[in-house]
């Protein structure tokens, strides 16, 4: 059983209402990382869809709409409260830790397993791509986005490029107090090798760029975004 404690809990707990009101109308949530994300699921009408560290329940929503049974779960207890009002009774929502096993899902339940910038904050993969394996039916999808490797090392600067590194940020974005954001550094070889060890074959990555409706709400913030990749999408198949 992992130790490890959820780094991030106290920020998002903090964040959660600003973030919830906010994020859609953001250029890095609503212009890069939900688009690309949503490019990669297209087809989920009658699928049963796990979304991992859910949030305030953007993509459950979407997923919802578009016809797939929906179950989410959150480190941060008020995330999921915002997720019930945004998806509205349409999913099943519980707080768990990304980095415990949880019993409460069923061996091979899900089609589909999705997370959205939420197992970055997670320093050993092993215990939610195990996790992931066991809830997925054979030949089921995952995709999920992380901080790009090249984004994240222009951003926190750590003190090297390789190996998992501890880090933090002030997040002013979201108005009001600004908020320390602990999170995890991680080079490539750490995100793919961890995901073929798990039984995971890598199908797609994509480097999230923003929409063109970016260019019209925010120039500058478009073309820095288009230089350098912020976010990566991973789709990968259960082996
Ligand atoms: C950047 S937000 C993304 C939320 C949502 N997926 C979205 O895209 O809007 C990161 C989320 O990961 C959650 N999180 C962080 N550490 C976690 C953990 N150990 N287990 C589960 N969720 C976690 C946070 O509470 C937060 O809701």
């Amino acid at each position: 059983m992992s130790e490890e404690k959820p780094i991030a809990l106290r920020a998002y707990e903090a964040l959660a209402d600003r973030y919830s009101a906010l994020a859609e109308s953001k250029a890095e949530n609503g212009y890069i990382e939900h688009p690309a994300m949503r490019s990669q699921l297209t087809d989920v009408a009658g699928l049963s869809v796990l979304d991992a560290g859910c949030g305030p329940g953007f993509l459950g929503a979407y997923l919802a709409e578009k016809g797939a049974k929906v179950t989410g779960f959150d480190i941060s207890p008020r995330m999921i409260e915002l997720a019930g009002k945004r998806t509205a009774g349409a999913a099943r929502l519980f707080v768990a830790d990304l980095a415990k096993e949880i019993p409460a899902l069923g061996a091979e339940e899900f089609d589909l397993v999705t997370s959205s910038l939420a197992i970055d904050y997670v320093k050993d993969w092993t215990v939610p791509l195990n996790t992931f394996r066991r809830v997925l039916k054979p030949g089921g999808k995952l995709v999920f986005s992380v901080q790009h490797p090249l984004g994240a090392y222009l951003w926190y600067k750590p003190a090297s490029a390789f190996g998992v590194q501890l880090v933090e940020a002030q997040w002013r974005g979201f108005g009001g107090e600004p908020v320390t954001v602990p999170d995890y550094y991680r080079p490539f070889e750490e995100m793919i090798n961890p995901l073929v060890s798990a039984g995971f074959v890598v199908e797609k990555i994509l480097d999230a760029k923003p929409v063109p409706a970016l260019m019209e709400k925010d120039p500058e913030l478009f073309a820095k975004y288009s230089r350098t990749p912020t976010f990566m999408i991973v789709v990968a198949k259960r082996g």
